[in-house]
């Protein structure tokens, strides 16, 4: 896209829009809520919202603003996450040691940030437009990447507290229904051949999703739903993290160390499941999407049930060939960050559900480069492709991605024994 004097109030709207968000996401925290950083994986609140904040800052401000004037001269130190080309920078590791900034000292980062964002978009000159565009693009996609992540650490942080808070007063609650069992998976054919996947068109996508190519599948069955709570219990209760035949060896090397029994956020009170969300404490619903569980585990889950996972090629043709709709329940936009039981309809058993948001599902894909994928210049280089080696690609999106986010072609990646994110299971045969 272009900006154009059409196209600057737009772009503007846009920013404020899913800056707004982030601020909103971090509003129901008290301060003590933004410093913990419980396990490496998860930054303290705080910090993704100073560092969402430097994006824009290093990557636009200093290089567009004539005369911009850091906010600060540590921040970049602070806040500079994996750049090498940046600079020097606090390790991963310590950023749950800064009390300092305050909360209220990044909001005024933030304000600070904005202010200058709208300055600069208000003088650009004709020939900054096509880089500035580009950039500021790819801020704002940065920016909703961390609001998923903001949602997941802050669960991971109030849920590993003894006291299980809840994150909001009043936090919309799924209603479990216990009574109600959600009819048996359907497999429905995808056919094989020559398909093409990866990103094409003139919007927006990563780099990772491109180029497009051909690829060969076998026709396969697809798994018309998620996997339910009531069916991953079946597989627990049949003694599925007991058994190594199901895993794979570096995942029962884990399981025994670590007494793997259950996925993230389950805890046995009285003889009953109940898992944290973000509401509190629930009890377990069946008919909702198992979730928060590893790569290891899916596919544990997936050799128990006597079927496999899918592969990233054969998850995008089967979205291609079932066209599903989005939903803004299954999103974050519905502010539930809980997947939610499939709504059964006479379409139930010819379509396949919950395949875009709800759960990330996992796939049997090592996140590699695209044939003929070429790593961008200069610090933008460092975004996805030095991370091509030892990570799980995961597909769908989940109820803490904002829905205008995510595409068919989108391929998040998280190491296999990851669990705190919204992640979930569909099988095929
Ligand atoms: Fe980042």
């Amino acid at each position: 896209m272009r900006a154009t004097p059409d196209t600057i109030p737009d772009i503007l709207q846009d920013y404020k829009r899913i800056r707004a968000r982030t601020e909103r996401i971090c509003a129901p925290l008290r301060a003590e809520d933004h410093v913990p950083q419980p396990v490496i994986d998860v930054s303290p609140p705080k910090w993704h919202m100073a560092h969402t904040t430097w994006f824009f800052e290093t990557f636009i401000l200093k290089k567009f603003l004539l005369g911009y004037k850091p906010f600060h001269h540590l921040y970049n130190y602070i806040f500079n996450s994996y750049y090498e080309s940046i600079g020097d920078r606090v390790l991963r590791e310590n950023r749950g040691f800064l009390s300092r900034p305050t909360v209220e000292e990044i909001l005024d980062y933030r304000a600070y940030v904005d202010e200058q964002m709208e300055e600069l978009v208000d003088c650009l000159l004709p020939e900054q437009e096509a880089e500035f565009m580009k950039f500021f693009t790819i801020g704002l996609q940065h920016e909703q990447q961390h609001q998923e992540l903001l949602i997941t650490d802050i669960k991971y942080i109030l849920g590993h507290n003894p006291l299980r808070p809840e994150y909001e007063k009043g936090h919309l609650a799924v209603e479990v229904d216990t009574e109600y069992t959600i009819p048996e998976a359907v497999y429905l054919p995808v056919k094989g051949g020559l398909h093409t996947i990866g990103y094409i068109g003139e919007s927006f996508a990563w780099d990772n999703e491109k180029p497009a190519h051909q690829v060969y599948i076998n026709d396969f069955k697809i798994q018309n739903r998620l996997v339910t709570n009531a069916e991953y219990m079946k597989f627990m209760y049949d003694g599925g993290y007991h058994n190594f035949r199901y895993w794979l060896s570096e995942a029962w090397g884990l399981v025994e160390a670590e007494k793997w029994e259950a996925p993230m956020y389950w805890q046995r009170i009285d003889g009953e499941w109940l898992q944290y969300t973000l509401h509190g404490l629930q009890y377990i619903d069946p008919n909702a999407p198992v979730t928060h569980i590893s790569f290891f585990e899916a596919d544990a889950y997936a050799s128990w049930a006597g079927k496999r996972l899918l592969t990233e090629a054969e998850w995008e043709i089967a979205v291609q060939q079932y066209k599903p709709k989005l939903s803004m329940q299954a999103f974050a936009d519905a502010e539930i960050y809980q997947p939610q039981p499939l709504d059964v309809k006479a379409d139930y058993a010819t379509t396949c559900h919950q395949l875009m948001g709800d759960v990330w599902e996992w796939t049997y894909s090592g996140y590699f480069p695209y044939p003929g994928y070429k790593r961008e210049e200069g610090a933008l280089g460092e975004y996805n492709g030095k991370f091509m080696i030892n990570q799980m690609v995961m597909r769908g999106g989940s109820c803490a991605t904002p829905m205008d986010h995510i595409r068919p072609t989108y391929r998040n990646f998280f190491p296999a024994d990851k669990k705190w994110q919204f992640t979930g299971i569909r099988l095929a045969e």
